[in-house]
């Protein structure tokens, strides 16, 4: 196989191999229960203690068929406990209801979002509109439940410690059977007194409505739904992430449409069949949360600048202002029905570009500010600062300067003075989602830990990298027994 390097000669290139990038993607073949991990480097700092989890995709081929995105591949879990300065490692599958089939079929049964087909011809996907759970974009803590989480569908409940799926989980009874369950919920640390779990599900078409949720996460109501509401919007929208305010959830509607026909007809994939509409504008939806200063009062709605967003960082509020940070794309990433995920040529995708934008409640305007050109995902604030003003972020970046590129880069970024540190593994290495610890001893916001799973295209082995979250210097890497692909979305549960 011939290694694609950037082939745009007039970008700022960061030379890659592609196949360095492309190997990690293979099945995850093993599952480990508490395995010691062997430190390549470093130290583990003694007082890092917790369980980092992480979720994404660990089969991505049955039989030389591979699925089409790999975000179509079904969820598996893994899991580093910290200890004293040891860390073990396990990893599991999570056994939805489709995987076992799969497993016991030997093939794909069942059609995926992002255009994975069933085995067998173009009729064998037609009207049928069947998807299965693939639980594999994020795993969180909730109550005495590790979830498992889609967002096109309920949970899965995972054991915290073994991993072991115990089915579908409503939630203690939140949730209707197989309703959809967002895969981002917000940590809300206690604004409106008791800390929440603040997220959403989502119900599309010519209108969307809204269910927002808030469950507790400490005592004893820890994991039950303590409020809800629900507001329907007109327009089809594709949510996959909002953020929260002590007063408001807020929730960004891309101009995309939805055009089902290729998806009846068993030729696209859903998430295929959204595309950028350039004469609609973006739209901001701001629903008053319960206990906050509008509560029971109407959403507001107010104009969105234009371009895409996947993710947002954070968001705050001051007098009558709202400021939100989210990383936009020009548009809509998609990757087309003819196209190899493995061979995809980074610089015709758009970039990711964290932006603010101030909200005027007063006069429904807004302003947008640029707070780095430089192609970025995956970013957080200190978990404390979730709603409130955050001085600091940290995101997986392009080696690049500008455009597109793969992620090999973490970056600490300074969100008043635009100062920054950055760690690389480029050219061979890779990263996925930093997770940002604070140090429980220390009330300074960027005291603490960088957690990062890096797959190493030299070694072609996943590792575990440990940053001091201040400086981004180097703590710690501990190799993986298996190869993880790259991922999505992870947490922290602190020890105690
Ligand atoms: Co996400």
């Amino acid at each position: 196989m011939n290694p694609v390097i950037d082939a745009d000669k007039t970008k700022l290139t960061a030379r890659f191999d592609q196949e360095d990038w492309s190997s990690a993607y293979c099945n995850v073949e093993k599952e480990h229960r508490q395995t010691t991990l062997e430190l390549i480097k470093g130290e583990i700092p003694k007082d890092l203690n917790g369980t980092f989890y992480r979720n994404g995709p660990g089969r991505l081929e049955r039989k030389g068929e591979w699925v089409h995105h790999p975000f179509d591949g079904d969820g598996m879990v893994s899991s580093i406990q910290f200890t004293n300065g040891v860390a073990t490692f396990s990893n599991r599958f999570v056994r939805t209801k489709e995987w076992e089939e799969e497993e016991k079929a030997g093939k794909f049964l069942y059609r995926g979002v992002f255009g994975s087909k069933k085995s067998g011809l173009l009729l064998a996907n037609a009207f049928d509109l069947r998807l299965k759970n693939i639980a594999n974009t994020n795993v969180i803590r909730l109550g005495e439940e590790l979830l498992a989480l889609w967002e096109a569908g309920s949970p899965h409940s995972l054991d915290p410690a073994t991993l072991e799926t115990n089915g579908l989980s409503n939630l203690k009874g939140a949730l209707s059977a197989n309703e959809a369950f967002s895969a981002h919920p917000r940590f809300d640390p206690g604004h409106n007194n008791d800390s929440r779990m603040v997220t959403f599900g989502v119900k599309t078409g010519p209108k969307s409505t809204i269910r927002l949720m808030e469950f507790a996460t400490k005592g004893a109501n820890a994991g039950c739904l303590m409020t809800e509401r629900k507001d329907t919007f007109n327009g089809f929208a594709f949510l996959h992430d909002f953020s929260i305010t002590p007063n408001w959830a807020i929730f960004l509607q891309n101009a995309i449409d939805f055009n089902p026909l290729p998806f009846l007809l068993g030729q696209k994939g859903a998430a295929q069949c959204l595309k950028s509409n350039f004469n609609r504008k973006s739209k901001f939806w701001l629903i008053p949360r319960d206990h906050g200063a509008f509560s029971k009062t109407k959403p507001q709605i107010i104009d969105a600048p234009d371009g895409f967003v996947f993710h947002h960082l954070n968001a705050w509020e001051e007098n009558h202002e709202i400021f939100v940070e989210s990383i936009f794309y020009d548009d809509f990433p998609s990757i087309g029905p003819n196209q190899d995920f493995k061979r995809i040529d980074f610089n015709q995708l758009p970039e990711g570009i964290l932006k603010r934008c101030k909200i005027n409640l007063l006069t429904n305007s807004i302003e947008e500010k640029t707070l780095s050109n430089q192609c970025c995902e995956f970013a957080m604030v200190n978990p404390r600062k979730v709603g409130l003003q955050a001085r600091y972020s940290w995101m997986a970046t392009a080696e690049k300067k500008t455009g597109n590129g793969p992620l090999q880069a973490i970056k600490k970024l300074d969100l008043v003075n635009g100062e920054s540190h950055t760690w690389s593994i480029a050219p061979r290495g890779f990263v996925s989602e930093p997770l940002m610890i604070p140090k429980s001893s220390s009330k300074e916001e960027d005291h603490g830990w960088i957690l990062v799973l890096i797959w190493n295209g030299a070694l072609k082995k996943t590792e575990l990298v440990v940053l001091n979250a201040k400086d981004l210097s180097h703590q710690a890497t501990l190799e993986i027994p298996i190869k993880i692909p790259h991922g999505l979305h992870g947490s922290w549960v602190d020890s105690n």
